[in-house]
């Protein structure tokens, strides 16, 4: 597929990117510089050396990349934040969208910086959301909590990769039926992206969303129901925290409805990079 007569890591990096663009695979520069960096085990393309490239591993990530399977879950990795996560087939790619939220809390608990607290990634899948927090809140710990075995063992291994496994554990439980709800009144915040596509738009989603697993992604008939047995069990605790929703579009109005009919605070709303609703905060004084 690539042209054997290639000099340098420039003219290998306008190749694939060729390739890409022919097949209008979106982003194939930044794609290009991400496949030579990890055929040549380094973070960052400027670090590679061209006798460090390995082709046959490039021939064989383009080969798949061109069918439309994502890059990340050929190369299983995607950077987030500030780091590189492990993901495949058992896991929601982390999306620059969920950014917002770690903005923002890096915001609101700005006095907390060096503070011991305690928080929840609930839904956490790769855990890219509470990993990131621990990184900037380096004496807080995080409970983790899926309900997929096999996502849990996919942050179990970004825990320990990027070094915060001595501040995590880790709970596989439906929502809060496994958790020991004794620790949630220590609980300073929640952090929560759940699955919030209405099951009608599941099918209508692009092909690379849907090689993320569907128990990721579906989020019932209106694409509520992860929010409403969320609130609905948190109100019944001694929970005084604030939780940081991720949202979507499609589903906020039906879901501030929901909260204002339960009187529950919401704090504000924000947007991401692309000015959609992408964050809401609520809080249980
Ligand atoms: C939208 S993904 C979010 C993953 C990650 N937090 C992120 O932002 O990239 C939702 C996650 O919720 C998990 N999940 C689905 N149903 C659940 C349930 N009943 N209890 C706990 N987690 C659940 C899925 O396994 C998936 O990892």
């Amino acid at each position: 597929m690539l042209n054997k007569k290639i000099h340098n890591k420039t003219e290998l990096r306008d190749q694939i990117n060729l390739i890409l663009n022919d097949r209008s695979l979106k982003n194939p520069l930044t794609e290009s510089q991400i496949i030579i960096s990890h055929s040549a085990n380094k973070s960052n393309y400027l670090d590679v050396k061209f006798e460090d490239i390995d082709f046959q591993m490039i021939e064989y990530i383009v080969s798949q990349r061109i069918t439309g399977k994502p890059l990340s879950k050929i190369i299983k990795q995607k950077g987030f934040w500030k780091d590189i996560f492990y993901t495949d087939e058992n896991t929601l790619d982390p999306r620059s969208d969920s950014e917002i939220l770690i903005e923002s809390i890096i915001q609101d608990f700005n006095s907390l910086k060096n503070s011991k607290f305690e928080f929840i990634d609930l839904c956490c899948g790769t855990g890219c959301l509470g990993i990131s927090l621990l990184k900037e809140f380096k004496s807080s710990t995080c409970d983790f909590i899926d309900i997929s075995r096999q996502a849990l063992s996919n942050c179990k291994k970004n825990i320990y990769d990027l070094a915060v496994d001595n501040r995590s554990n880790l709970y596989e439980s439906d929502l809060f039926e496994n958790y020991p709800i004794s620790k949630i009144k220590n609980i300073k915040l929640i952090i929560c992206n759940p699955p919030y596509i209405p099951t009608s738009l599941y099918y209508a989603l692009n092909q690379e969303t849907l090689h993320d697993p569907r128990i990721s992604l579906d989020g019932g008939v209106k694409g509520l129901d992860f929010y409403i047995k969320i609130v609905n069990s948190i109100e019944t605790m001694p929970f005084k925290g604030d939780i940081y929703f991720e949202i979507d579009p499609t589903i906020v109005d039906e879901l501030e409805k929901f909260l204002l009919e339960k009187s529950i605070k919401i704090v504000y709303k924000k947007q991401d990079y692309l000015n959609l609703d992408r964050l809401l905060k609520i809080t249980f004084p």
